[in-house]
């Protein structure tokens, strides 16, 4: 069990995309936080990677990871539940009236579910996973895939990982041990739902950059060979680093495996999208408008490169966040939305929004239903 350094944080800490430049370390002192003595455990050789594939093969995906990426279609993110540092802690909670919505009234049946598991795993090289929010998480999966859903089970926000500053409430570990949680924490999600179906993809790790940078090619092939141990076909998603940004997609290797599938994020033009969001860093002016020539373009060109790299590859490629904030203009926000969706529709990349009930939400949860404009732009015809 983990023990925690902060007291829990107050409810709904200001969020923020925490830049580090590449190469930059967390130094555990400066933060004045407490790293939790490393006991023995797995070690990095312990996870070895999918071995390479013999020169000349060409390796492309199986039918079951296209189709599983072509049932997609319009997803949404649950985010900002579950991928806080502890469920709540950001306002939202995962709750039934949210699960039950999944299908219903032209609603989606895809949903990405992001989850910061190593807030609940011990600190120690074993990450074991705290068994109540192993069942919590593990319950929810199961609703959705009863609901006839497709799930996307993430990692999420693992802050040490990519050398991030933690969040409040958040502890932090060894640096020995904090890749090798990671596959540790995969070693326990993939045996828990080895038996689930193949609407059930899991996604190693969330937009990997800053120190993660470097060995996220090596680090990806490790967790990937763990979890085919116990799920020898299921899709398993990645994404390149720097936040899953297309333009780095070519800094992305794929391990010999036919069930990949291959994700991107994509928040262009982040001025617009990203207008008055309090976690950025410098805060972008609000009031920007939507869409002129230059941020077409911006829509567009990532766009355009993921759909080559599906077609140069052979792996299929989906969004798995994109959205505009509610601090933009609405109009212009419809504009984007709808601009996008046509672009991802086009090229025939299926999509999931981020996110549902939150500062990007398309579901007031407030009032108990969805903003009709942003579900129309998103969900309508
Ligand atoms: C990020 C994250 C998500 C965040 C969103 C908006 O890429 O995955 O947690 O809230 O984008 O900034």
């Amino acid at each position: 069990m983990a023990v925690r350094c902060a007291e829990p944080a107050p409810p709904r800490p200001p969020r923020r995309r925490l830049v580090v430049a590449a190469g930059a370390g967390v130094a555990l002192a400066a933060l004045g936080a407490c790293a939790q003595p490393a006991r023995p455990g797995p070690r990095l050789e312990d996870f070895p990677p999918v071995p390479e594939a013999p020169a000349g093969t060409r390796v492309v995906a199986s039918e079951a990871a296209r189709a599983a990426v072509a049932r997609m279609g319009r997803g949404i993110n649950f985010g900002n539940m579950l991928d806080a540092p502890r469920e709540g802690d950001w306002g939202l909670r995962v709750e039934e009236r949210f699960i039950d919505l999944v299908g219903e009234g032209g609603f989606t049946r895809s949903v990405r579910l992001p989850v910061r598991w190593s807030n609940h795993a011990s600190p120690d090289a074993a990450a074991v996973i705290d068994p109540a929010f192993f069942a919590r998480v593990e319950r929810i999966v199961d609703r959705l895939l009863a609901r006839g859903c497709t799930v996307v089970l993430n990692m999420h926000h693992y802050r040490q990982l990519d050398g991030d500053t933690p969040d409040p409430s958040e502890f932090l570990v060894e640096p020995a041990v904090v890749q090798v949680r990671l596959l540790s924490i995969w070693r326990q999600i993939a045996e828990r739902f080895a038996g689930r179906g193949e609407r059930l993809l899991f996604e190693i790790y969330n937009e990997p950059h800053g120190v993660l940078e470097p060995h996220w090619n090596t680090l990806f092939s490790r967790a990937l060979a763990t979890v085919r141990r116990s799920n020898p076909t299921r899709a398993v998603i990645v994404g390149p680093v720097h936040w899953n940004a297309p333009s780095h997609l070519d800094r992305l290797v794929l391990p010999p495996d036919r069930d990949l599938v291959v994700t991107v994020h994509h928040y262009e033009p982040f001025d617009f999208t990203h207008q008055g969001a309090e976690w950025i860093q410098p805060p972008r002016p609000t009031g920007q408008d939507c869409c002129d020539d230059a941020q077409r373009r911006a829509i567009e060109s990532p766009l355009l490169l993921s759909a080559q790299d599906r077609e140069r590859r052979g792996f299929p490629v989906f969004v798995g966040e994109f959205g505009a904030y509610s601090r933009a203009p609405l109009n212009a926000r419809l504009r984007y939305l709808r601009l996008k969706r046509e672009a991802m529709e086009r090229l025939g990349l299926p999509w999931f929004y981020w996110e549902l009930a939150a500062g990007f939400g398309v579901f007031d949860p407030e009032a108990g239903r969805f903003r009709e404009p942003l579900h129309q732009a998103l969900y309508g015809g």
